[in-house]
Order: structure tokens, then C-alpha cells, then sequence
């Protein structure tokens, strides 16, 4: 038996010389260390030796077993530097190759013109105010001089919530209360952006939620005069250095008096097209001078303090400036639209 193993050394490490793959090394394993390998199961046959040959039998094994072990490590490891090196060569990286684009999210139409709005206005002086969605009647309406019962409410259908008095604002414009009130009696100069929202039939012209920007300017020496001269400044950078800017007297509770702002239609100069119903112009905004009551509600004395408010629609104008014919596009969440800004 002593014979047997040495004879199966012999093999062993002779045909390890010719291993040259992990798969044919698992082979040689499973042949003669593993488990059930030969020299493992000489070693087990140990108890059929005469008793005084099994000690020394044992001990042979075992080296042997220790030794060729060792060697089955070691080649094990020269094969896995081997295939290594193999695979790097062989999946070596084509650094001319043009890399892989990386899909990447974009600012939303909306936004983009919002941020072209504040910029312009920060030239101007006009700090960004952010005031709350969730808005109360009496802000929203009553301290804008628009009491229970007044006709205009019509214009401004409105979200309740399940609390009385509490509600989705319908506009920006409440937002001039809450700045008022945290300034006054300073001169203060804001825009006031964010979403409003009201309950109607969605159209491609109308949506129940849209942003506005608000603004507004209150001091001891502002008139009628500024207002045109900034919003038509405003209006120019917008849309262009050249575009005549003109202001239709209008009606809105809380400025007086109101006017609307048109800029001569962008898509056709003024000549007239569908975008324009064929007047030349475009309306971009409401405006006027604060009605007195307004100023007193927002804490300024209206025999001191005078101001002017503006409100314009951000989807509206980028409407206009990309020709886009449907307002639901910009809540729908079509990629197909996104992308396209
Ligand atoms: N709040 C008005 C609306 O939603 C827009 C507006 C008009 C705001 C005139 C103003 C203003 O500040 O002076 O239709």
C-alpha cells in the first residue's frame, strides 16, 4: 500500500505539471485530494494495515497529502494570474471609443421663463418674496378690496378646503399683504412668484393650477410714470429691445387706477395672426396703481406711501415665446414636450 501511494505521488505531481486551466485543476483536485480523491482514500484504508505498518502508512499519507496540497495552492494561483492576465488583454478598453450618454433631466419650461423673469427683475431692484399656496379668504380677497359679495369674485373661481375661510389662492396677489405687512412703513420692491390655482374647465387655454408672478413697489414717490417705465423695460427685455409696449385702462379692485399690458405680437410684428386674434397684440399682464385701501390694509398710509403692482402669467408668456397652442401640455408630464426645452 506504501508502494500504491508512492506510485500515486508520482502520478499526482506529474500530471499537475500538465494542468494548465481552473477546469482541468478541479479535475486533478477531484481525482486525488479532494474528498473522494485517491490519496483520501488511501488515507481511510489506513485501518486494513497489519497495526504496526499503520502509524508510519499514516504519517507518509499525510505528508503527502500536506505536500501536494502546497503544490495544487500554488498552481491554483499561477492559473488565476494567468487567466487574469488573459481577460485584460482581452477585454482591454478602446479609449477612442465615444463615450456613452448619460440621460440627464431638464429645467422645465415654466421654470426656465420664471428664472429669466427674476433675473430681469433682480436688475431692477426686485427681490424674490415667496409667500404660502394654502391662503386664507381674507387675504386673498377681502384685504385686496375685494369684499364678500363683490362681482369680481366671479373672476376668481375658487378651491375650498374642509376648513372655512381657508383656501387655494386664486392669485398671487395676497402675497402683497403678507410683504406689506412684514416691511412697512419701508420702501419695499418684490416679486412674488409661485403656483395659484382655481377651479376651471381645463382648456387649452385654461388650467386649474398655473404659476404668476406678482409684483410690487411701494414707497413715498412712486407714480403712474414708473410703473410704465419699468414694466415696459421689463416687457423689451422679455421679448424683444425693439417691441412697443402700450397699456389698456383695465379694472381690478385693488389697483387704481388698473390697466392691462400688451406688447406687439411677437410671431408677427404687429400685422396681425391667429396668436393675436388679428389685433397686432399681446396682453402679458395686469397692473396699476395700489388702491389706497390696500396700502392701509398692508400697513402703509396712503396719504405718504404710494406704489404699483403688476401680475403676468409665466406659462402664458412662454406660450407666446415658443408657440406652444396648449396649456395642458405643461402639467402633463409628456417627455416628448419636456425634452423639447
Ligand atoms: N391678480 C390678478 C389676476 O389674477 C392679476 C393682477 C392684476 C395683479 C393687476 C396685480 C395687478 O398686481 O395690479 O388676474
Amino acid at each position: 500500500m506504501l508502494d500504491q501511494l508512492e506510485t500515486l505521488y508520482k502520478d499526482a505531481q506529474q500530471s499537475l505539471g500538465s494542468v494548465v486551466n481552473a477546469n482541468a485543476l478541479e479535475t486533478w483536485e477531484n481525482k486525488y485530494i479532494g474528498r473522494k480523491g485517491e490519496i483520501t482514500n488511501l488515507l481511510r484504508s489506513v485501518g486494513q494495515l497489519p497495526a504496526d505498518q499503520r502509524a508510519a502508512f499514516g504519517k507518509r499519507a499525510n505528508e503527502i497529502k500536506n505536500d501536494l496540497t502546497a503544490l495544487f495552492e500554488s498552481r491554483a494561483e499561477t492559473i488565476r494570474q494567468h487567466e487574469l492576465a488573459q481577460s485584460l488583454e482581452e477585454g482591454g478598453i478602446d479609449v477612442t471609443l465615444p463615450g456613452r450618454s448619460v440621460p440627464m433631466g431638464g429645467i422645465h419650461p415654466s421654470n426656465q421663463t420664471l428664472r429669466e423673469i427674476y433675473a430681469i427683475w433682480a436688475d431692477m431692484g426686485f427681490q424674490v418674496f415667496r409667500t404660502r399656496e394654502v391662503e386664507d379668504d381674507e387675504t386673498n380677497f377681502e384685504m385686496l378690496n375685494i369684499p364678500q359679495h363683490h362681482p369680481a369674485r366671479d373672476m376668481w373661481d375658487t378651491f375650498h378646503t374642509t376648513t372655512p375661510g381657508v383656501i387655494l389662492r386664486t392669485h398671487t396677489s395676497p402675497g402683497q399683504i403678507h410683504s406689506m405687512r412684514k416691511f412697512a412703513p419701508q420702501p419695499i420692491r418684490f416679486v412674488l412668484p409661485g403656483m395659484c390655482y382655481r377651479y376651471e374647465q381645463i382648456s387649452t387655454r385654461k388650467e386649474i393650477q398655473f404659476n404668476q408672478v406678482e409684483g410690487i413697489a411701494v414707497g413715498t414717490n412712486i407714480h403712474l410714470s414708473d410703473l410704465k417705465g419699468t414694466i415696459t423695460a421689463f416687457a423689451q427685455r422679455i421679448f424683444g429691445a425693439d417691441r412697443k409696449v402700450r397699456y389698456r385702462s383695465s379694472y381690478f379692485p385693488f389697483t387704481e387706477p388698473s390697466m392691462e399690458v400688451d406688447v406687439e405680437c411677437i410671431l408677427c410684428e404687429g400685422k396681425g395672426c391667429s396668436v393675436c386674434s388679428y389685433s397686432g397684440w399681446l396682453e402679458i399682464a395686469g397692473c396699476g396703481m395700489i388702491h389706497p385701501v390696500v396700502l392701509r390694509n398692508g400697513g402703509y398710509d396712503p396719504n405718504v406711501h404710494s406704489g404699483f403692482a403688476f401680475g403676468m402669467g409665466p406659462e402664458r408668456i412662454t406660450m407666446l415665446k415658443h408657440g406652444i397652442k396648449d396649456i395642458r401640455y405643461f402639467w402633463g408630464n409628456d417627455l416628448r414636450f419636456l425634452e423639447q426645452f
